[in-house]
């Protein structure tokens, strides 16, 4: 019985894990799979009701399960609180808590949404790629850190941008056995022309590269000129790696590659595992059942995939994506003339009943 922590957090986080959840039951039903769903609260709603982004208790609870699916954190209300209580913070928290150092996202455009990109439909159609972002280190962790006053009265913000041997080996050989399973290519993202952590990081991984995945072919891209690349050619890219930094500004890049962030699912494994979309809390739409579902489905079934080893109900999921889209059916954010406009619930029951429907096949 997979024990799964359910934390839905802020804004259109809540409404779309309710759609994930039915989901999944749907799921459970049909490969007999009875999750045990406990749902806490978490960010912004847990600040209101405890006064912290996460409790000791919410932790001990996802080191205690198989997986912890989260929807999204933040909004207005609490960005101006102290860093340390921001909903954000709870959420490195959790990832720094579970050793969540490796977070995969997919970046695939669908055929039914080619058009719903910016990008020309001839640039993106058939994109397919799976950033590995370094999610327990860097910039975001990195000590000393803060805001301190200085003897002239001024003020002085500073973060430390560092990286270990073991934590780049770890991460670059999560990529490259992903790689190992797709196309063999990586291309690995940094600034060693200026920074002499990234430098490190280029000689880590291309050592990596040399004694372990000789195989692999290996490209190094400043991250300048590797933002620019992924717009102008982003079908050469197969797997992204980039440090904790890099990899959540081209994460978003990606995301926009498939026409919405609200595709994007994504998964952060290592001791523990978090399913979490690429997506934020979206306060600007959130409670009007605008929200796109996707991404956070697509999530669940990478959740199936990666910790319960459900290959085939994680298909069916992404299958079922698959055809709503191709029947058209579209939220407002993949919207375009001709399709059918749904809002997050019943963009939910149209994947449910898509998914029931498959059921029937090998019947016949
Ligand atoms: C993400 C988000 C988070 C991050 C925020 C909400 C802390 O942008 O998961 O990409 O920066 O990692
Ligand atoms: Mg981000």
């Amino acid at each position: 019985m997979p024990k799964v922590l359910v934390l839905p957090g802020d804004g259109i986080g809540v409404e779309v894990t309710n759609v994930s959840i039915d989901i999944l039951n749907i799921i459970g039903e049909r490969h007999n799979i009875d999750f045990e769903f406990d749902t806490e609260l978490f960010g912004g709603a847990s600040i209101d009701e405890h006064g912290v982004p996460i409790t000791d208790e919410v932790i001990a609870k996802a080191k205690a399960s198989d997986a912890v699916l989260m929807g999204a954190v933040g909004g207005p209300k609490w960005e101006n609180l102290p860093h340390e209580n921001k909903p954000e913070s709870g959420l490195l928290a959790l990832r720094k808590e579970l050793d969540a150092f490796a977070n995969l996202r997919p970046a695939v455009v669908y055929p039914a949404l080619a058009d719903a990109s910016t990008l020309k439909r001839e640039v993106v159609e058939g994109v397919d790629i799976m950033v590995v972002r370094e999610l327990t280190g860097g910039i975001y962790f990195g000590q000393p850190r803060g805001i301190e006053k200085l003897e002239d009265g001024q003020e002085r913000g500073f973060n430390t941008l560092a990286y270990t041997t073991s934590e780049i080996e770890r991460i670059a050989r999560v990529a490259f056995d992903i790689a190992k399973k797709r196309k063999k290519r990586l291309t690995s993202i940094d600034k060693a022309n200026v920074l002499e952590v990234k430098q490190f990081w280029r000689t880590t991984v291309t050592r990596i590269q040399e004694t372990e995945y000789p195989d692999i072919e290996l490209e190094h891209l400043y991250v300048d000129n590797a933002v620019m690349q992924l717009i102008r050619r982003p079908k050469t890219f197969d797997v992204i790696l980039a440090g904790n930094m890099f990899g959540d500004i081209i994460s978003d890049e990606a995301a926009q590659l498939t026409g919405s962030l609200g595709m994007l699912p994504s998964a952060s494994i290592g001791e523990g595992a978090i399913y979490e979309p690429v997506h934020g809390s979206a306060p600007d739409i959130a409670g009007q059942n605008m929200a796109n579902p996707i991404a956070m489905v697509l999530t669940s079934a990478m959740m199936l995939k990666y910790s319960l080893n459900l290959d085939q109900a994680a298909r069916e999921i992404e299958e079922a994506v698959e055809r709503v889209l191709e029947k058209g059916f579209r939220t407002a954010d993949i919207y375009h003339e001709g399709m059918t406009k749904l809002g997050c619930k019943e963009m939910g029951e149209e994947m449910a009943r898509e998914i029931k429907n498959h059921k029937e096949a090998p019947l016949l």
